[in-house]
């Protein structure tokens, strides 16, 4: 890997987090001149630019070393250091940042009989998260079968390909639209400032440094 001296920080490129993780960042007194594809912002002021991706590739991007830190969904970060982060350098979730709350729940068909973990026994759980939702199933001593879906999982058990779901829910309109209703609580996820566990020893690390204490100077003054 090619060494850089600029710090390199990942956010998502389009998305529910990519306006306030930018309106934070500027608060930290960072600004940017964007890229005309739009994949890329150059810091102006301070030696640290952006690379606009798809959050699920962010964790990915740190651990190989393409960007120090990214600001990421809890969600997205625990679904890695379970699944595809095992082999690699573990990644710290350095800062809550305070915005981007949501939930990763189960839901079931509204006249589903729902107790407990327990009442999903054997039934087809369609999910997103199959790390998340795997290890809260095992810590349940509960066997499903996990059905991994990219992408529009609250349909799944209107398209008879699973009894009930795993996916995050934030103001809920996406289950009532779907007949779907919310049983359990796997994780409060919240966007994170992501980083590799060691940071780097060179003006980078002195750089996140900086950024940490603006950071909680920033995050302090809005709570
Ligand atoms: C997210 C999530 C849910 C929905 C929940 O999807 O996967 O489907 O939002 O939000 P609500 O409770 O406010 O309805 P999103 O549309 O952000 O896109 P994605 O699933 O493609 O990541
Ligand atoms: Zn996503
Ligand atoms: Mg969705």
């Amino acid at each position: 890997m090619k060494t850089r001296d600029r710090l390199r920080i990942a956010m998502q490129k389009s998305g529910r987090l990519t306006e306030p993780a930018l309106d934070l960042l500027k608060r930290c007194g960072l600004t940017f001149r964007q890229s005309r594809d739009k994949l890329f912002c150059f810091g102006e002021g301070e030696p640290v630019d952006l690379l606009l991706v798809r959050d699920d590739d962010i964790p990915g991007l740190i651990e190989q070393g393409v960007c120090d830190l990214g600001i990421v969904g809890r969600n997205v970060l625990d679904e890695f250091s379970l699944t595809a982060g095992i082999d690699g350098a573990p990644l710290k979730e350095w800062r809550p940042l305070g915005f981007g709350r949501c939930r990763l729940s189960v839901a079931v068909p509204q006249e589903m009989a729902y107790e407990s973990a327990t009442s999903l026994a054997g039934q087809r759980i369609a999910t997103s998260y199959p790390g998340l939702l795997g290890r809260w199933l095992r810590d349940a001593g509960v066997d499903a079968q996990v059905v991994t879906l990219a992408g529009s999982v609250e349909i799944a058990p209107k398209l008879g390909t699973a009894d009930a779901i795993c996916d995050l829910v934030q103001s809920g309109g996406t289950l009532v639209a779907n007949q779907l209703r919310e049983v359990d609580v796997l994780l409060e996820s919240e966007a994170v400032l992501a980083g590799p566990e060691a940071l780097p020893t060179d003006e980078r690390g002195d750089m996140i440094e900086l950024l940490l204490k603006r950071l909680d100077g920033v995050i302090q003054v809005s709570e």
